[in-house]
C-alpha cells in the first residue's frame, strides 16, 4: 500500500483529483467507484474545476456510487443521489446512462436491486479506480464492522455509530435511515485500483486500525491490506 501524507484538506483533494483526471485522460471509458459523506467533497469540487478551466471530459466514464440509504426517495435532500447530483453531476459531463447509484427509495426490491447492481458492476467490466472514505469505526463504503470480506453487493443495517455520524445531514433522529445498499467488501476488493481518503482528527483511530493493525472483519478498511494497488491518501491529523 502506497501512503501518501499530506499537509491539509486542500492537498489531500487536490492529490486524489490529480490522480482521477490522470486515469481519465489515459482511459477515457474509465469506470469508477465513487463515495459520498464529508471527505470527498473536496475532490468532487476539484474535479468540477479540472472540468471547467482544463477540460477535463468525462463524456466517456461510467459511475458506479458505493451505497445509498434505503427508505428515502433519489429526490430527498439527504439521498446520495441529491448529493452526487448537487457536487458533481450537475457541473460536469457524465451522460445520465453511464450514472449508477443504488436505488433504495421506497418500495424499490431492495434484494433484487442489490444483485443487480451487482451485476452492472460486472457487466460494466469492473471498477477501474475506486474512491473511499473511512468510518470511524473503521466501515468502508457502509460495510460495518464484521461484514465478511467476501461480501457482494446487498442491504445491510447501519452501525448506531453510523448512525449518530449522519445525524447532521437530517432534519431529526428519526429521519436517519437503519439501512442501506452497499457494495461489498468483496466488490470493493475486486477494483483494480483503490484511492483511500482520510481526513481529520476523528479519523485516526480508524487510520491506525487499517493501515497498521491485525487484518479483521472488525475492522472492515483493514481488508484494503490485501490490495496489491491501494494509494491511501491522508493529512497530518487523520495519519497522526
Ligand atoms: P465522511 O464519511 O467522509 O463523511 O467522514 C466517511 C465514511 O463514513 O465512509
Amino acid at each position: 500500500m502506497q501512503v501518501l501524507v499530506t499537509p491539509d484538506y486542500l492537498t489531500l483533494s487536490r492529490q486524489a483529483a490529480d490522480i482521477v483526471a490522470e486515469a481519465v485522460r489515459l482511459q477515457p471509458p474509465l469506470i469508477l467507484g465513487l463515495p459520498t459523506g464529508n471527505t470527498p467533497l473536496g475532490i468532487y469540487r476539484e474535479l468540477v474545476r479540472k472540468h471547467s478551466e482544463e477540460n477535463l471530459d468525462l463524456s466517456r466514464v461510467q459511475t458506479f456510487n458505493l451505497d445509498e440509504y434505503i427508505g428515502l426517495a433519489s429526490g430527498h435532500p439527504s439521498s446520495y443521489h441529491t448529493y452526487m447530483r448537487l457536487h458533481l453531476f450537475e457541473h460536469v459531463n457524465v451522460p445520465v446512462e453511464r450514472i449508477h447509484i443504488p436505488d433504495g427509495a421506497p418500495g424499490t426490491d431492495t434484494e433484487l436491486e442489490s444483485t443487480c447492481y451487482e451485476q452492472a458492476i460486472h457487466q460494466a467490466g469492473g471498477i477501474d479506480l475506486l474512491i473511499v472514505g473511512i468510518g470511524s469505526n473503521g466501515h468502508i463504503a457502509f460495510n460495518e464492522p464484521g461484514s465478511s470480506f467476501t461480501s457482494r453487493t446487498r442491504v445491510v443495517d447501519l452501525a448506531i455509530e453510523t448512525r449518530e455520524n449522519a445525524r447532521r445531514y437530517f432534519a431529526s433522529e428519526k429521519e436517519i435511515p437503519h439501512q442501506a445498499i452497499t457494495v461489498g467488501i468483496g466488490t470493493i476488493l475486486e477494483a483494480r485500483r483503490i484511492l483511500l481518503l482520510a481526513s481529520g482528527s476523528a479519523k485516526a483511530k480508524a487510520v491506525a486500525r487499517a493501515l497498521g493493525g491485525p487484518v479483521s472483519e472488525d475492522v472492515p478498511a483493514s481488508a484494503l491490506q490485501h490490495h496489491p494497488q491501494v494509494t491511501a491518501i491522508l493529512d497530518e491529523a487523520a495519519a497522526r
